[in-house]
């Protein structure tokens, strides 16, 4: 097999779109060259003492791990030099970071959830680093908030990197989906799958049951009719996973279909639901859509929604297209 690296993609993909101009082909080269730092450090766990809480609350009121305060310093630092961005911006940080004054200032702005599925560092299960980029508005100043307020549909480039049995990237810049696994040895980024498509028939999906209870009906409607199997409306049986971060459920679904869905429910009737629009639903949404899903609040595309807040929550259903647009009929028909 003749070996592509990230690098040689990406400058082809240049040569053929002209989508990926130098400084952002330098944004995906370091945000990949940090998720490398990361994974190692995960790779490590125990032995690089980076398990455990830090006990310290981010923004949204969730205690941090050593690896979510970890992996967001990586990306911070790795990111800053390089005159590739503007600013950044991250779950794990109030506010907006601005690159300091000794460093060159450039044209993007990068979004990141430094450490996807939490929950799952201390017991040795998947996890993984979701990525977004955007474009400065024309004519900006000193960076603000309001800048990154901009839909989904914006961004110019959107991944995340997955730290399982093998570590993977999987990007996008707007012309398909494709996958890079980390050759651990060489250090380096090896393309391994083009155009990743999700099946369109698909027999899986992933919801957090135990809150079946707050629910709303279009949502209970829809899992029954699941769960109903061979004997309800659907005629067939399906199968539930969840693992409780996004980027797993998400990189199964890029491979074998099926549906991820974190909705809004009654449990907090003011919430939109759990998920962060801007760094985590976004780029998911975009890389989804790429690889020919769909992905909705239950109401809209998430990739059309004007963001009004950089932590702004929503609600999710993403994956196979039918399967998404059948549950967001249900919406709307309610
Ligand atoms: P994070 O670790 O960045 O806070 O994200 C966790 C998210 C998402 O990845 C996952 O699908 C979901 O939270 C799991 O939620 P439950 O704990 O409610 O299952
Ligand atoms: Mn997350
Ligand atoms: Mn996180």
């Amino acid at each position: 097999m003749k070996r592509i690296s990230l690098t040689q993609y990406l400058v082809e993909e240049q040569r053929l779109n002209n989508n990926i101009p130098a400084e952002l082909r330098l944004l995906i080269e370091v945000v990949a060259r940090a998720c490398k730092t990361i994974s190692h450090a995960v790779g490590k766990g125990a032995l690089g003492e980076v398990l455990g809480s830090a006990e310290t609350e981010n923004i949204q009121g969730e205690v941090q791990k050593k690896l979510d305060i970890l992996s967001n310093e990586i990306l911070l630092e790795a990111n800053e030099w390089g005159g590739h961005l503007a600013a950044m911006a991250s779950e794990e940080m109030e506010s907006i970071h601005l690159i300091p004054n000794r460093y060159p200032k450039g044209e993007y702005m990068l979004l990141f959830d430094p450490l996807d599925g939490s929950s799952n560092i201390d017991i040795n299960v998947t996890i993984g680093t979701i990525f977004s980029v955007l474009k400065a508005p024309e004519g900006m100043g000193t960076p603000t908030e309001q800048d990154f307020l901009q839909p989904g549909s914006k961004q110019v480039a959107a991944g995340y990197a997955i730290y399982g049995p093998q570590t993977m990237l999987i990007l996008t810049t707007g012309q398909g989906v494709n996958c890079f696994t980390l050759d651990r040895e060489m250090g380096s980024w090896v393309l391994t799958q083009r155009h990743m498509q999700i099946p369109a028939e698909t027999q899986e999906y992933a919801i957090n049951a135990s809150n079946a209870r707050h629910w709303y009906p279009p949502v209970s409607r829809y899992i029954n009719e699941l769960l109903a199997g061979t004997e309800g409306p659907r005629g067939k049986n399906f199968n539930t996973r969840w693992i409780a971060a996004m980027v797993t459920d998400v990189h199964r679904i890029l491979n074998r279909g099926g549906i991820f869905m974190y909705p809004a429910d009654a449990r907090e009737p003011d919430k939109a639901g759990k998920l962060r629009l801007m760094y985590e639903a976004n780029p998911m949404a975009m890389l989804v859509e790429q690889a020919g899903g769909a992905a909705t609040n239950g109401k809209q595309r998430i990739l059309d929604i004007q963001p009004e807040k950089l932590h702004q929550r929503v609600a999710v259903f993403l994956g196979s297209k039918s399967e998404v647009e059948r549950v967001t009929s249900y919406h709307e028909s309610q």
